[in-house]
């Protein structure tokens, strides 16, 4: 598809909904960006202060409304709508308002843009995806959540900066739940080839040993608390998070992402969505990597899956 001709909706006119849109436009992800939110001045305002930086950024149109319209044809759908999460709250705990929220807006987006891609960013991510892939009936495929690509995130930037490399120079991946119970994969991350089990400090730097990588973890896992203290919520690196998801999808990258589906198939993990690594493409989140697991990382991804079973009960799910 060519970028020329594609539309990004975005759910929410929030901190997060507008850097999604500042975001996708400065990197020209989409030809027409589309807001939506209930607040019918603040999307309009955002749309006016967005419109007068048009000139300096990739040819793109950006339109905004209270009327879900806005949102017709739409060839990705972006979902930011949710309640605030206030300061030492846990993701989970905004899960009885996120759903209702899901169940209110979603049909209505999927009337008028049924050929989308839905990408689910609002928290609890993992459990909002699971509502909405049964709220909209789509294959879950074509339904699927930000998951842990911001927390992977985090971790490349910690570990970039304890061991002296370039963030783009480490791989490495955040799975399970999106929130307190996510786990690091330190079995299958590497720096430029290098097991990160087997990591020799280059000269000056600190050894990358098990106290440094649980102190990593205990940071990557606390990040969005300490964000949440100091600013009220966290929204540049979830909006470049995002628009990274949405560029794959738009250009049919194949890009591997540890995106948040449907994690059925492996033993412990059935009937929930969570992250792994996850191809990316014009069809959406396809393909599952058989990434290898260590006993512990096995057993942290079940746990995180029976944190996520228990809170789909008692929501009905
Ligand atoms: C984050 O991790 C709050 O989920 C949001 O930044």
């Amino acid at each position: 598809m060519d970028v020329r001709d594609t539309k990004l909706a975005i759910i929410g006119a929030g901190a997060v909904g507008t850097a999604i849109a500042y975001s996708s436009l400065i990197r020209g992800v989409a030809r027409t960006i589309a807001l939506l939110d209930i607040d019918a001045a603040k999307v309009t305002a955002e749309v006016l202060d967005m419109s007068h930086g048009l000139e300096f950024v990739p040819r793109a149109d950006i339109t905004g409304s209270d009327d879900v319209s806005v949102c017709a044809d739409a060839d990705v759908v972006v979902f930011t709508a949710g309640a605030k999460q206030k300061p030492g709250q846990s993701r989970l705990e905004l899960a009885e308002a996120t759903i209702g929220l899901t169940r209110a807006i979603l049909p209505g987006v999927l009337e008028v843009a049924p050929n989308a891609i839905y990408l689910m960013v609002t928290n609890p991510v993992d459990i909002v995806t699971y509502a909405a892939q049964q709220i909209s009936g789509l294959s879950p495929s074509r339904v699927f959540g930000s998951g842990t690509v911001l927390d992977s995130s985090r971790l490349r930037f910690l570990i970039a900066h304890h061991c002296g490399v370039a963030v783009q120079s480490v791989h490495s991946y955040i799975a399970g739940e999106h929130g307190d119970t996510e786990i690091p994969l330190w079995s299958s991350a590497t720096i430029g080839g290098v097991p990160l089990t087997s990591w020799t400090p280059l000269p000056g730097r600190p050894a990358l040993d098990a106290v440094a990588r649980e102190r990593i973890h205990h940071e990557v896992v606390h990040a969005a608390y300490t964000i949440i203290e100091g600013k009220g919520a966290t929204n540049y690196a979830i909006g470049l998070a995002s628009t990274r998801i949405v560029e794959a999808i738009l250009t049919n990258e194949h890009r591997v992402l540890p995106v948040s589906t449907r994690a059925d198939g492996i033993e412990g993990l059935d009937g929930v969505c969570l992250s792994l690594p996850t191809v990316v493409d014009r069809g959406g989140a396809q393909t599952r990597l058989d990434v290898p697991l260590s006993d512990s990382e096995r057993a942290g991804l079940v746990a995180s899956a029976t944190t996520l079973r228990g809170m789909q009960a008692r929501f009905g799910l």
